[in-house]
């Protein structure tokens, strides 16, 4: 495909997790843990292509509402993935996490500022993993710092506009996004990205679940939008 008709940033929410793991038998754990996998999978497959931006929702401010031994499952991988990062600097990925981390053990928020900062300079995929995270959380924490620096004289309140929020947003320096994958079946955003997707296309793919996503439904996702008419508000 074209480079020009590639998203310069995608989001993908990886949902299907739990109902793949049912239709198998196996526990909702199980099911993270393949979605584990194809995360790692498709990082890859983004990079290879020379996609800008890969935002992915791992975890949302909403999913503590489910039971402790699932959320313990999930940060259990998100350790290990940290644990294994080191072994993949290579692939030249850069890499951030975007969210709330102060709730995070220790030892996590150390190695996600390692992480962080290993791959600061690295020139492949730019890599955005949501833990934690929510866009309205993401919103109300914005207000709050651009109000402390519109009080500490740092910022006018003459010069808000749009660029200058988005510049106290996680997503600060990266553009907006152009396509939202979702699989599963589910049709709504769940409060993923919802300042940077304000122009974004959906695909939404009824027919696979998470785990069982692979490089050529990325394919068909981008083929997809390729197709789209993007008007920006224009005619
Ligand atoms: C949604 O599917 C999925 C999640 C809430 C967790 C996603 C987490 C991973 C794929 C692991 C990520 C790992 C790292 C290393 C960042 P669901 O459980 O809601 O599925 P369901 O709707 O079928 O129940």
């Amino acid at each position: 495909m074209e480079q020009n008709l590639l998203p310069k940033h995608i989001g993908i929410i990886m949902d299907g997790n739990g109902r793949w793991a049912k239709l198998k038998g196996l526990s909702r754990t199980a099911g993270h843990k393949m979605g584990a996998k194809t995360f790692r999978k498709i990082v890859q497959y983004c990079n290879k292509l020379g996609i800008g931006y890969l935002t992915v929702y791992a975890f949302s401010t909403e999913n503590w509402k489910r039971p402790q031994e699932e959320i313990r499952a999930i940060i259990e991988l998100l350790r290990e993935y940290l644990i294994d990062a080191p072994n993949h600097v290579d692939e030249n990925v850069q890499t951030k996490f975007i969210g709330n981390l102060s709730c995070f053990d220790d030892d996590i928020q150390q190695m996600i500022a390692d992480c962080e900062k290993t791959s600061e300079h690295f020139s492949g995929l730019h890599l955005n993993i949501a833990i934690n995270y929510g866009g309205r959380d993401e919103i109300i924490q914005a207000v709050k710092s651009l109000y402390q620096d519109i009080q500490n004289h740092q910022v006018r309140y003459e010069d808000i506009d749009e660029k200058l929020f988005s510049d106290y947003l996680y997503t600060k320096n990266q553009p907006d996004i152009d396509l939202i994958i979702r699989p599963s079946g589910e049709y709504r955003l769940s409060n993923f990205l919802i300042w940077q997707s304000a122009y974004a296309e959906y695909v939404f793919m009824n027919n696979i679940l998470w785990p069982d996503f692979n490089e050529k439904c990325l394919d068909r996702a981008l083929e997809e939008y390729a197709k789209r008419n993007r008007r920006f508000g224009g005619i």
